[in-house]
């Protein structure tokens, strides 16, 4: 696709959800990101829950960014196109690196990623889908989130605690040999913006989210009855 104020160039993510491509728009490298609908869906809902999902990505990123949250730039959002333009952040995607990078320089990333998810927090917002694939990381050092459709109003504990627990199952899964080291330098960046008081309070509800889905585990491979 190609107009006066536009140009898309490649696809460079095909998701569930989304397609995502690379081009310029109004003169910056940009990003599109184009929801797509689910077949299996009634056709008017479908096209609903797209249009909402795009109205709230777009208003988080920008809610976000005037808050100092490290989020790409809107540019631009047709909500029933179910498109939005961003910037394109310059970097890499933080999972393709993380086990790449001189401990260091991998830990100063989680320090970073900590920082900009406790903002978030702070500011009552939970992003709904912290992993390392949703974090750029820029040549600078510091971390870009991204993908904030599921993000949510904090609302209790708990929503905040199920932030840092999909993290910790992500560093579980994705970048086992430096889990422990890479909590550490996440959760040194979250206390640098968050009271340590909070900390602890969500570090106490990260570990009983760990106990209920253990409990759920060993229930489900009939350990306990
Ligand atoms: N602004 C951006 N700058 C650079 N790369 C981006 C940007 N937005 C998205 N990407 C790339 O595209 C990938 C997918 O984007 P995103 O995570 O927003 O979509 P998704 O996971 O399909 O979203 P959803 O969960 O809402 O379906 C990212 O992991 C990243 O590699
Ligand atoms: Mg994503």
């Amino acid at each position: 696709m190609s107009t006066s104020i536009g140009r898309v160039e490649r696809v460079v993510y095909l998701g569930a959800e989304a397609l995502v491509a690379e081009g310029e728009f109004l003169g910056y490298r940009a990003v599109f990101k184009l929801r797509v609908g689910k077949p299996y869906r009634i056709p008017e809902l479908d096209r609903e829950i797209v249009k909402r999902r795009t109205v709230h990505e777009a208003r988080t990123l920008e809610a976000l960014r005037e808050k100092g949250v490290s989020v790409p730039r809107l540019l631009f959002v047709d909500p029933l196109a179910g498109l939005i333009v961003m910037e394109k952040v310059e970097g890499v995607v933080l999972r393709d690196v993380l086990e790449r990078l001189d401990r260091e320089e991998a830990c100063r990333s989680m320090v970073s990623l900590g920082e900009e998810v406790g903002k978030m927090h702070k500011h009552g917002v939970a992003h709904g889908d912290v992993t390392t694939t949703n974090a750029i990381l820029r040549p600078d050092g510091t971390v870009c989130l991204l993908d904030l459709g599921l993000s949510k109003r904090v609302e209790d504990i708990e929503d905040v605690a199920v932030d840092v627990h999909l993290l910790v199952r992500v560093l579980e899964s994705s970048h086992h040999s430096v889990k422990e080291e890479m909590l550490r330098c996440f959760l040194e960046g979250y206390r640098r913006v968050l009271e340590e008081d909070r900390v602890r309070e969500v570090m106490k509800k990260v570990s009983e989210i760990r106990m209920r889905g253990r409990y759920v585990e060993e229930r489900r491979l009939g350990r306990i009855a």
